[in-house]
This record gives structure tokens, C-alpha cells and sequence, in this order.
């Protein structure tokens, strides 16, 4: 059995009408800044969004991203490229998009990952609508709250998936 917070993480697109404190929007920024990274070189940016009607605007940014107009907050995480591994910059956002998504379940908080990168159309829609410097690009947006739905996590372990490669195979 899985023993950690990953077993409770789960895609929360309801949320209910009710604020969410700075200290939680803080420790889910620090687990998201702890990922590891290519050559430690942590491209990422974090803008917190609360503005209504930016975040409607966010909202159709994506025929997928419906689900963010009821969230109190938004997370958009961007990306930089002058660093010493640019070919790695999605798989340091995407580490620490995990790290974000679990802080936020072990919080109690309700939070999906919705897909902009590496769609150049939501990339360009989004830094737009933010207002985002042109040096970094737009990663994902990350709607954050308490939730108004409950799911249960799926079992996705598939033995299928295992392929055992070992020494007495070759002996
Ligand atoms: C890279 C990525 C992009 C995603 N984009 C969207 C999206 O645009 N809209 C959405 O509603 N969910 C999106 N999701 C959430 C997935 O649909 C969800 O993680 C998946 O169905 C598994 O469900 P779970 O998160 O509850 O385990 C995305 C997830 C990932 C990892």
C-alpha cells in the first residue's frame, strides 16, 4: 500500500465560495519550490491570482479550464529559459506542479493541474491575460480551494506495466 499524502490527491474542480488563507498559499509555493530540478536551476515562477475577473478570463484561456472560474485562487506557474539545462525546464514545472498538488491535498485543499504548455495558443492566451514578462512562458494554472466535491482516488496499478530485468535472465 502506498503510505504517504500521494494516496489523497485527486483532481478537485468544485470549490466552495470561501477564502483561503496566505500562510496555505505560502507552504503549497514552498513545497512547490522544493522540487528537484535539472542542474538545480529552478526556472519557475509562481503568480497567485485572486482578481475575479482575471480569473474568469483565465477560465476561457482553454476549452478545459471551465472549471477555474469558481475558484477563489489561481496558481499560473511559468517557466524561464536562460538556464544552464533549458531542455529540461517542463520536467522541472511538472515536479514541481506535483510537489504543489500534494501540499495542497495534505492541507485539506482542493486543486487541479490545467494544461497550458507546450500549447502555443494557451501559452500566448494566458501570458496575456496575466500580463506576463517576455522572458518567461506560461507552465499551467493551478485553480486552488476548499472543496465542494468528493472523489475517491482510482487504483492505477497495473502489474502489466512492471518488466523485471534481472542478473539470472542473462545467466
Ligand atoms: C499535464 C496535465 C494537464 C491537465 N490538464 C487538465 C485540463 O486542462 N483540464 C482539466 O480539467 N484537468 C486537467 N488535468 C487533470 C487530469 O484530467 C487528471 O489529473 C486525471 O484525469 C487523473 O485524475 P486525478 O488527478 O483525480 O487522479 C491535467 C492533468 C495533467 C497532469
Amino acid at each position: 500500500m502506498i503510505s504517504s499524502i500521494i494516496k489523497q490527491r485527486v483532481s478537485i474542480r468544485k470549490y466552495q465560495d470561501r477564502p483561503v488563507p496566505e500562510e496555505e498559499i505560502r507552504n503549497i509555493l514552498r513545497a512547490a519550490m522544493q522540487a528537484p530540478s535539472a542542474c538545480d536551476q529552478q526556472p519557475w515562477e509562481f503568480y497567485v491570482i485572486t482578481d475575479k475577473d482575471m480569473i474568469k478570463k483565465l477560465a476561457r484561456t482553454s476549452p478545459y479550464a471551465g472549471c477555474a472560474e469558481g475558484a477563489p485562487v489561481v496558481i499560473v506557474t511559468a517557466y524561464r529559459e536562460d538556464v544552464p539545462a533549458p531542455a529540461y525546464v517542463l520536467i522541472d514545472l511538472a515536479l514541481s506542479a506535483e510537489n504543489m498538488w500534494l501540499e495542497a491535498a495534505a492541507e485539506g485543499l482542493g486543486m487541479v493541474f490545467l494544461g497550458v504548455a507546450p500549447d502555443e495558443e494557451r501559452m500566448k492566451a494566458v501570458a496575456e491575460v496575466i500580463g506576463l514578462p517576455g522572458n518567461l512562458k506560461a507552465f499551467g494554472m493551478f485553480p486552488l480551494g476548499y472543496p465542494d466535491e468528493k472523489r475517491e482516488q482510482e487504483n492505477r496499478y497495473k502489474p502489466e506495466k512492471i518488466h523485471y530485468i534481472t542478473e539470472d535472465m542473462f545467466s
